[in-house]
């Protein structure tokens, strides 16, 4: 058989621990090292058992493991994952991995019957089904925790619908927006991973196990059964396939690494509009922190942690595709460096979801500062631009440039746009009369722009509520 994994722990000290008979001696201190994934993957415990448990009834079921052995191994397996779940399981390096450290310690309990479990299988498929099931949960989770995010952004959003700010393009001030309509960009970002996620979770359903080493097997198993009782959409189509392929990884990280962006750049814009330049947020006490030296001090730590998180979680998805590159099919032990970057890259994503989701929910927003900010920048110019063409069929162009012009004015006196007063604004345009002061309010700015997607207090709470029932 494939690995010769049947006899999983060997008694003899003298021996190599795992594989007994042919090898004479014990691996290197450094070899075990080297070769040991129990240290992470100790965390598919319940998964394996999980597989172990569906290969087994399948085994009985087609008559190739008795009974007797069959009810043995299940109560023993269970009886392993109860005592890993109380910490009593004293996890063993020499023991390589997490599958053999379980059928190490099945045989302990149950005795000769243990060496049966592994019939018609490998650790190969074993541990890309293991793989799979773990991240189908972890996706689950995700998807959870991303709607907590979108529904505390979606909240905030309604309370924001008409509150203005200066909406920005290349961080200049572009145009008033208002701040219900800024978050709910985030929504639709955190939508769309959501989206990603769901399909590599579509695509990776299917179970590897009875792929066996690499080749399948020649015992009458029934794969339909196992991929069945794991809650599999099917079993996958190539044994080869099966068991070498982690691109249901690559999947999952390409998907994390977008969703930590679209969070690292709200997470920027987090710790720009809490600075004391913006001051257009405040954050909580319990999502800041405070400096030892500088008693004045509100720090923005969690949006700079889940900006900096950003790295490793990217990073995770380059080391597995540089991992992957050039492999010769089929399973290589290189494929056990995919554990550490998946699991280090979800438990980071879903820290961050969850610490921006408190942020968010938790964050006071300063309505005056945003709309000063707002009048600032001459958001209303493009307003003023518009003015000219609609009411007195200025072109375009020409209505762009006398706007420009009264922007100069405005910045020459230091004063908004809607305080110039109108015999400066008719040095540029001698037609222009009082009605324009109705477009270089902000708020009107904002509330002319009722297009769909636009930026209008009223489409926004439209948009708003549109938001819960496509996501909530
Ligand atoms: N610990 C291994 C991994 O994570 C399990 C599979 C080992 N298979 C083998 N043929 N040595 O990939």
């Amino acid at each position: 058989m494939s690995d010769k994994a049947s006899t999983a722990a060997s008694d003899d000290e003298d021996t190599n621990p795992t594989w007994g008979g042919r090898f004479a001696a014990r691996p290197a201190g450094v070899m075990e090292e080297i070769n040991a994934s129990i240290g992470f993957d100790k965390r598919l415990y319940a998964q394996d058992i999980a597989g172990s448990r569906a290969h087994c009834t399948m085994l009985v079921a087609q008559g190739i493991v008795t009974s007797e052995d069959g009810a043995a191994i299940l109560s023993g397996l269970d009886r392993i994952r109860r005592q890993i779940e109380r910490g009593e399981l004293a996890f063993d390096t020499a023991l390589e991995d997490i599958h053999m450290n379980v059928e190490a310690r099945l045989k302990e309990i149950i005795g000769d019957a243990a060496g049966r479990l592994h019939t018609g299988r490998s650790r190969n498929d074993q541990v890309a089904t293991d793989l799979r099931l773990w991240l189908r949960d972890a996706i689950d989770r995700l998807d959870g925790e991303l709607v907590g995010l979108q529904a505390a952004l979606i909240d905030q959003a309604e309370r924001h619908a008409a509150t203005v700010m200066p909406g920005l393009t290349h961080l200049q001030p572009a145009q008033p927006v208002t701040f219900g309509h800024h978050l709910l960009a985030y929504v639709e970002m955190f939508g769309r991973d959501r989206g990603r996620a769901a399909d590599c979770r579509k695509r990776l359903n299917e179970c590897p196990l009875g792929a066996a080493a690499l080749a399948g097997t020649s015992f009458p198993i029934d794969r339909e059964a196992t991929a069945r009782a794991l809650g599999f959409d099917r079993p996958a189509a190539n044994s080869m396939d099966a068991v070498s392929d982690r691109d249901f990884v690559v999947e999952f990280l390409s998907a994390a690494a977008l969703g930590a962006v679209h969070l690292s750049r709200l997470a920027e814009e987090i710790v720009m509009w809490s600075s004391a330049q913006f001051g257009f947020v405040t954050l909580s006490d319990a999502f800041t922190s405070g400096s030892s030296i500088m008693p004045q001090k509100r720090n923005p730590d969690a949006a700079e942690l889940v900006r900096g998180k950003t790295g490793r979680i990217v990073g995770a998805l380059v080391a597995l595709l540089v991992t992957m590159k050039g492999l010769a099919l089929s399973y290589g032990k290189d494929l056990q460096e995919d554990k550490e970057p998946l699991f280090d890259a979800a438990d980071s994503l879903s820290l961050c979801v969850r610490a921006m989701t408190g942020m968010i929910a938790d964050m006071t927003v300063n309505a005056e500062a945003m709309r000063a900010a707002a009048e600032a920048g001459y958001a209303t110019a493009t307003d003023l631009a518009d003015w000219l063409v609609r009411r007195l069929d200025v072109p375009f162009r020409d209505a762009h440039h006398a706007a420009a012009r009264i922007v100069g004015l405005a910045e020459a006196r230091g004063v908004r746009l809607a305080d110039l007063p109108l015999k400066a604004l008719r040095e540029v345009e001698p037609r222009i009369d009082k009605t324009i002061r109705e477009v270089l309010a902000v708020e009107r700015a904002v509330a002319s722009r009722t297009s769909f997607g636009g930026t209008a207090p009223d489409r926004v709470r439209a948009a708003a509520a549109r938001a819960r029932e496509r996501f909530l």
